[in-house]
């Protein structure tokens, strides 16, 4: 982590203080970070929801139970991230920070009727790969600018214990699965080359230019995704 401590002057808002150390891209790229996040809890509380009514045994019950219960708190944790930076959520438009993709893939989600499909988009991928990454880095990244974020990955690491129990179950117990998972695994493999090489490309340089992450940020995020997916056993059928 190439981060250093930043001095605080007591009179300045950590907002203010972004914008004159690091300049306005690094304070879009915060609040994109918060934004994203956000509306990401949200979709996943409603996703958790929707499989809780699927789900027959109690313990699996509980994990859909507990996951939406951590991601109220998540929800509520971004937002006081954000009015802590001295920025107040409800006084800026938080369109233009929402990145098209993540509402068009918890979309695709949340149509489907894959139990495999959704456990490996949502608690793999999502949670155990994107929002992981993210999460470990900026937790280190030496700054008071990212509120909780250490809680909240202990708490995600939970949501990909979860997924990993629950995908290895279905897995076991229907060999059709296996077959979808491989095809799903290779579609987020595409995802995470299309959205780390396009989408987020600027934004992670910019991350990196402030130190906010590391400068094998993209290398780290891929070797995430190979160590997930090997959980449920599906790396070595997909490479
Ligand atoms: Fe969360
Ligand atoms: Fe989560």
């Amino acid at each position: 982590m190439t981060a250093t401590t930043v001095e605080r002057d007591p009179s300045m808002t950590l907002k203010q203080e972004i914008i004159e150390k690091y300049g306005r891209n690094a304070w879009d790229l915060i609040l994109t970070v918060y934004v994203n996040f956000y509306y990401s809890e949200l979709d996943i509380i409603d996703l958790c929801a929707r499989w809780l009514p699927r789900r027959k045994g109690l313990r699996e019950k509980n994990f859909l139970i507990r996951h939406a219960a951590d991601e109220v708190v998540h929800a509520r944790l971004f937002r006081e991230g954000v009015e802590m930076l001295g920025q107040p959520w409800h006084d800026f438009d938080h369109e233009p920070y929402k990145i098209d993709d993540i509402g068009d893939r918890f979309a695709k989600l949340f149509y489907s009727d894959d139990e495999i499909e959704v456990l490996i988009g949502l608690n793999l991928y999502a949670e155990g790969v994107l929002a992981m990454e993210e999460l470990v880095q900026l937790a280190r990244s030496n700054t008071p600018y990212f509120h909780q974020f250490e809680r909240i990955e202990r708490e995600e690491r939970r949501h990909v214990a979860f997924g990993i129990t629950v995908a290895n179950q279905v897995l076991d117990s229907n060999p059709e699965a296996r077959k979808r998972a491989v095809d799903h695994c290779k579609w987020y493999r595409e995802h995470l080359d299309g959205y780390l090489d396009g989408q987020l490309k600027e934004s992670i340089q910019f991350a990196m230019d402030a130190g906010f992450v590391s400068a094998d940020y993209i290398d780290r995020t891929r070797a995430r995704f190979d160590d997930v997916m090997s959980k449920i056993g599906i790396m070595e059928v997909v490479a």
